[in-house]
């Protein structure tokens, strides 16, 4: 069979050196995306959010499955045109990915369908938006409705801050993304990345994940899109991991297939571990980035089936579990997102990043390209903020850890900026145990 995707950042690359490697996969297409993808299938150039392009190119290649990377095309209606057109596609209808697409339309959904979460507010007028701010304790969390790059979120520590926040973005601050808000109380805790796939009625959760979205060490400073993940993260116990199946997966499937939005494809829960347990901060209609890249590799069985099944859906429950066998103790992973210095700002484009097959040639590493381009002498250089994703597995963690800094040390790349302490709170857990 053939297989487009569609993306071109690290999780693209990822799912496509995991995708190409099926006994099933003939030809894998991408697009548009990247030189590093262009090494493993033929890429094209239209951009990922191009409805009617992607549309016109699946319909001159004819693939067999299409998997959508990125949020963008799923919240235009990428996955419902592609479908009226007959094509099996891994991604989430317009209408189910409003679970990303809408913070306001997620929390609705969670407050239908009994899936705890922050106690919120929606709000298009300042004085409603004020007066609810009276009923929280600080620190206040304000959320642009619509997406906003991932940077709609802000945390208020003070009040006067709240206001001033909150006046800036009805003002406009994120476009029409914050047009509208979410108000939201303050969750403590400590937070994982779950990732569920589905075809609407059956579902596989994959090994939890811990994202590092701070760009300091010890998680310190600005968000970023994520500066490094790892799996198994051992704050997702069984116990909490039965918990958010039962409490937030179940009951969100069964909720937006009874209410005519079935989602298909993979969820992604950003669950936060209160004292109360496991409640959500978000969902996302795609794969996490960095933390698809972490999955990939860890991941032993073939995802073409499972990927496959998402797509089509009417598959029994029975058959559905046996795709993805579920390993009781993954295999440790990690990933350490090099930057280009600049980033989450501005980041620096165009420095020569050398010696990566080298550092690619390490035992258990694999390094995914999220940002980088060719130059006139054939360099790699930096073209985006996030350029590298080093990637390694390892008999544990701290052996996973180990032998990504050490592919790390072998770049030649002096601009490069990466977290050196990816994996953190999974190690000090470790060592508190031993
Ligand atoms: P989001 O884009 O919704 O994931 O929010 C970005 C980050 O803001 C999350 O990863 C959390 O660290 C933080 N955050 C969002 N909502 C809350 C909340 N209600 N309580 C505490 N932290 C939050
Ligand atoms: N790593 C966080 C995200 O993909 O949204």
């Amino acid at each position: 069979m053939n297989v487009l995707l569609v993306g071109s950042g690290g999780r693209e690359h990822a799912l496509a050196w995991k995708i190409a490697q099926s006994p099933l996969v003939d030809t894998l297409w991408c697009a548009p995306g990247s030189v590093a993808i262009d090494r493993i299938g033929p890429c094209f150039d239209v951009a990922a959010d191009d409805v009617e392009g992607l549309q016109k190119l699946a319909l001159q290649l004819e693939p067999d499955l299409i998997v959508i990377g990125p949020e963008a095309p799923l919240a235009r209606g990428a996955a419902d045109m592609l479908r009226a057109r007959g094509f099996d596609v891994f991604g989430p209808s317009q209408a189910a990915a409003q679970l990303e697409a809408s913070k306001g339309f997620a929390k609705d959904r969670m407050a239908a369908y009994g899936a705890p979460t922050a106690r919120y507010g929606r709000f298009t007028d300042a004085a409603r938006a004020k007066a609810f701010l009276d009923t929280l304790q600080p620190p206040f969390v304000l959320k642009a409705d619509g997406l906003a790059a991932g940077k709609g979120v802000v945390i208020a520590a003070t009040r006067e801050e709240a206001e001033a926040e909150l006046a800036d973005m009805l003002c406009g601050k994120f476009g029409g993304a914050s047009a509208e808000l979410v108000i939201e109380e303050f969750m403590e805790g400590e937070e994982a990345s779950i990732f569920v796939m589905t075809d609407g009625v059956n579902h596989l959760t994959l090994p939890p994940v811990q994202d590092h979205k701070r760009i300091g060490e010890g998680d310190t400073g600005p968000n970023t899109g994520g500066m490094g993940a790892y799996a198994p993260a051992p704050v997702m116990t069984p116990a909490l991991m039965k918990r958010v199946e039962e409490e937030i997966t179940i009951p969100m499937l069964r909720g937006m297939a009874k209410d005519g939005m079935p989602y298909r494809g993979v969820l992604y829960i950003g669950v936060m571990v209160t004292a109360d347990g496991p409640k959500v901060v978000e969902f996302n209609c795609r794969f996490g980035d960095p933390e698809c890249q972490v999955l990939m590799m860890q991941m032993q069985a073939d995802i073409v089936p499972a990927l496959l099944a998402c797509a089509t859906g009417g598959m029994r429950a029975s058959e559905f579990a046996q795709l993805l066998p579920v390993d009781a103790n993954p295999t440790p992973a990690v990933t350490v997102v090099m930057a280009a210095p600049g980033y989450p700002g501005a980041p620096e484009k165009g420095s020569v990043i050398r010696n990566l097959r080298r550092a690619g040639e390490r035992e258990g590493v694999m390094i995914f390209h999220a940002g980088t381009a060719v130059n006139g002498e054939g360099d790699f250089i930096a073209s985006g903020g996030r350029v590298l994703n080093v990637t390694a597995t390892g008999a544990t963690l701290r052996e996973a850890v180990d032998r990504a800094y050490a592919a790390i040390d072998d770049i030649d790349w002096p601009q490069g900026v990466c977290r050196r302490d990816i994996g953190w709170r999974a190690l000090e857990r470790g060592r508190q145990s031993a």
